[in-house]
């Protein structure tokens, strides 16, 4: 039988079993920043220094942590299925957990890029840390590789067009209340089976034609079952 093509969308649920607070939930990263000071294009122009800490405080953060049962099931997949993730997340824990095609729709933590030249992106190689006064090859400061509100996001069309060739498409840790990404779901060909893994309550009212198994489940338990389910159902 021809491998079925199996399409991950992953939020900051898959990496709260790491130890990485998500954004909404009760003790989440938007309970204790206000996004307006650190994730927007006005934050950076008048606020950079803390703009630049905040991220730094994430990549540290990201650095120190482990992929998970989730990420790792997810990863896994490969061997019996094509497997693409789309992921909001900015950690690399997917590409970590083996992951060999991830999609990062809201940009990069371990990548800095020119403010001038969106073109113009780096690998950070070494450590956590951005300097404030680093520069691009260009003359132009250095931000993070981030997408900011109230900027576009670029991967998303190459998203979309990923989620309309699913066979099969699995949500996981995400509340859907991001847009333009939680619209994703609304991609999927009617009558591809919807999964989603969460423990709580997803705005997943946007999903209409297709059938949806809401597993409640965190990621590092609800992934392994369901990736056993599917490879018993697919192979
Ligand atoms: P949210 O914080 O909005 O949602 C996290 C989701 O993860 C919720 O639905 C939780 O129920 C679920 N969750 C919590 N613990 C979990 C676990 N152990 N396993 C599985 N799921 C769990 O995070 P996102 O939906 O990712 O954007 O947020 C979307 C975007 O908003 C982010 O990419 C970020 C943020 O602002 C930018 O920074 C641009």
């Amino acid at each position: 039988m021809a491998r079925k093509n199996i399409v991950v969308f992953t939020g900051a649920g898959v990496s709260a079993d790491s130890g990485i607070a998500t954004f909404r939930d009760a003790d989440g990263l938007w309970a204790n920043y206000k996004i307006e000071e650190v994730c927007t294009p006005e934050a950076l122009k008048n606020n950079r220094a803390k703009v630049i800490e905040f991220y730094n405080m994430r990549r540290r953060e990201s650095l120190s942590k482990q992929p998970n049962e989730g990420h790792i099931a997810i990863a896994k997949m490969e061997e019996w299925a094509e497997v693409i993730v789309i992921t909001q997340n900015v950690d690399n824990l997917h590409e970590r957990a083996g992951s060999k095609n991830v999609l990062h729709l809201h940009g990069e933590l371990m990548k800095l890029r020119s403010e001038r030249d969106s073109n113009l992106i780096y690998d950070i190689e070494d450590g956590w840390e951005q300097s404030l006064d680093a520069r691009a090859e260009d003359g132009a400061l250095l931000r993070p590789h981030i997408v900011f509100f109230g900027e576009s996001v670029p991967m998303f069309d190459p998203a979309c067009r990923i989620v309309q060739d699913a066979d099969v498409l699995i949500v996981v840790g995400t509340s859907l209340a991001v847009y333009p990404a939680a619209m994703l779901v609304r991609y999927a060909k009617s009558g591809v089976p919807i999964y989603v893994v969460d423990p709580g309550n997803p705005d997943t009212s946007i999903i209409r034609n297709n059938p949806l198994t809401h597993i409640k489940a965190r990621a590092a338990e609800g992934m392994p079952e369901l990736v056993e389910r599917l490879k018993a159902e697919m192979k």
